[in-house]
């Protein structure tokens, strides 16, 4: 995948690996960016198989493929990397890191690319009900998009309603012990409350299981904005 794969992990991933921990945004987007140039080639070599699985089972919803889609925490663009062959080209990349989108911009994977934080007291720069999905991957994992009730509102506001909101992420309980938002099943919980609050429903048979070579679970949910 990367022409600067040489098998060998960066000193900047072995330092960030080591700091996944809850942090001020700014700092993670702070890492993100000293990272950048280095993350294709440091996923290759890990063999981070998210986003191929995350496109996978994005497909299986069988969305129109004229579906707008927003790549939210999008990165230098692996996700839609594998999306785009499925035949869904009408899509957008949203990211904190300017310098991870820059990479993106590269590959021509997305039609518009905007910088913004997510968080439950950030709105989105995008206007109510623009995309019919959104899909993501690699941004529920501590130090990066905030598990907080208000996130999730920021998130389906840009959503239509009856529009998908998806992601790609390691089993929730591996996160437990380093981040206490993930602790006592709090995220299984907060899912579970925005769905007893009617502001999304889950679709059928989610979340599934995400193909990987990885260790640990990976999932692959899908909810429906009510
Ligand atoms: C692990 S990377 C995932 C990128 C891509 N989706 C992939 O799977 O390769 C996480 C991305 O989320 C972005 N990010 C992390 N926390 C963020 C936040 N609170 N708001 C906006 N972007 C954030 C980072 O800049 C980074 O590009």
């Amino acid at each position: 995948m990367s022409e600067q794969n040489n098998n060998k992990l960066s000193d900047e991933f072995v330092k960030i690996e080591q700091k996944w921990k809850p942090m001020p945004i700014e700092k993670s987007i702070q890492m993100y960016s000293e990272w950048s140039e280095k993350y294709d080639s440091d996923m290759d070599v890990w063999q981070y198989d998210s986003p191929q699985g995350t496109a996978t089972r994005f497909t299986e919803l069988n969305l129109p493929k004229e579906s707008k889609i927003l790549d939210c925490g999008a990165g230098t663009g692996l996700l839609s990397h594998f999306l785009k062959p499925f035949g869904y080209t009408n899509i957008d990349a949203l990211d904190g890191c300017e310098k991870m989108l820059e990479k993106a911009k590269k590959k021509d994977l997305y039609r518009n690319y905007f910088i913004s934080f997510v968080g439950p007291d950030i709105t989105l720069p995008m206007e109510e009900a623009t995309y019919d999905a959104i899909v993501m991957c690699g941004i529920f994992t501590p130090g990066h998009f905030p598990i907080a009730y208000g996130t999730f509102v920021q998130l389906l506001r840009v959503i239509k309603k009856g529009g998908i909101l998806s992601w790609g992420m390691a089993d929730p309980e591996h996160y437990a012990e380093v981040d206490p938002s993930y602790a006592n099943k709090n995220f299984e919980n907060l899912i579970k409350k925005l769905v007893e609050d009617k502001v999304f429903e889950i679709v059928d048979g989610h979340p599934k299981e995400l193909p990987t070579v990885q260790p640990k679970k990976r999932f692959f949910y899908a909810v429906r904005k009510l």
